[in-house]
């Protein structure tokens, strides 16, 4: 069954269904929000669940690596098997089958993989992934089956975990979580295909993001001012609220199916 088989739970404010049923290209830049209802905390909540032990801005950072890289391997390796646990939720859903009406670019800061387990193409992972370990000298790839943690059944693996990173099979150097940390640059391809997706959208959706972090968060700034109509997702306001062409209160799981089911149902009109 799908999510936007089920009566909209909530209503899809007309705007929303107009700009994204006339849209042939959609932008969605997602962030944490996105997999909150997939049971995965938020950067910002109350120091709860998966921050409860660590502020990200400390951890995720070059400066923690090179202090403990032990600390932040293993709390990669903890991040990735909550990843791995987690479901994509209708949210996620709903995104995949909107793109089988309409082309649907998918930039996201969330170095989670739920996008694509729930089918989408994901055109940009701004801060990279959880899945993507590389070597921190020559770049490449680490395939080893170390880069997750194995758990007993009903163990619970502790965000305090320290394991020691692997080393590169080519130069065995140090291999690191391919994470973008703070103060590093965003990876430039990606960087490009989101800016790219952008600016050819017709509508952007952004969703579940506290739209704090730069550069990132300049994206939506950039399709308003090339006229582009922004619709932000957000139970709460941000920063781009007051700018946004719509803001629409509403949970990632609840807004997206809503409007699939809207625009299937308006599709489905003679
Ligand atoms: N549906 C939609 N939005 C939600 C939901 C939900 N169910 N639950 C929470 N939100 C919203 C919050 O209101 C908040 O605005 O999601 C946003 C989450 O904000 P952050 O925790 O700041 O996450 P994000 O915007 O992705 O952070 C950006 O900061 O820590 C760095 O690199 C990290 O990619 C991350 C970046």
């Amino acid at each position: 069954m799908q999510p936007s088989d089920r009566p909209a739970e909530v209503a899809v404010p007309h705007a929303v269904a107009e700009l994204v049923r006339s849209g042939a290209d959609i932008a969605v830049l997602t962030g944490a929000g996105m997999s909150r209802e997939s049971g995965i905390s938020t950067f910002r909540e109350a120091q709860t669940g998966l921050w409860e032990r660590f502020d990200p801005e400390e951890i995720a950072s070059v400066d923690a690596w090179s202090q403990d890289n032990a600390l932040v391997w293993g709390w990669y390796l903890w991040r990735a098997h909550v990843a791995r646990r987690a479901d994509p939720n209708d949210g996620h859903i709903a995104l995949a089958e909107l793109a089988s009406s309409r082309s649907v670019s998918i930039v996201t800061q969330n170095v989670d993989d739920l996008h694509e387990r729930a089918g989408s193409r994901v055109a940009a992972h701004l801060h990279g992934s959880l899945f993507a370990p590389r070597c921190e000298h020559c770049g490449t790839p680490y395939l080893g089956s170390d880069a997750e943690i194995r758990v007993r059944d009903g163990e619970e693996p502790s965000p305090e975990l320290r394991v020691d990173p692997p080393t590169c099979m080519h130069c065995l150097s140090l291999v690191r979580p391919g994470i973008v940390w703070f103060g590093e640059p965003l990876p430039v391809d990606a960087w490009g295909r989101a800016e790219a997706a952008v600016l050819a959208a017709d509508v952007v959706l952004v969703v579940g993001t506290s739209n704090l972090v730069y550069p990132a968060a300049r994206l939506p700034e950039t399709a308003l001012e090339a006229g582009i109509p922004v619709i932000e997702i957000n139970p709460e306001v941000t920063p781009l609220s007051r700018h946004a062409s719509v803001t629409w209160r509403a949970t990632a799981a609840t807004a997206l199916p809503a409007l699939v089911a809207a625009i299937n149902a308006g599709a489905a009109r003679p």
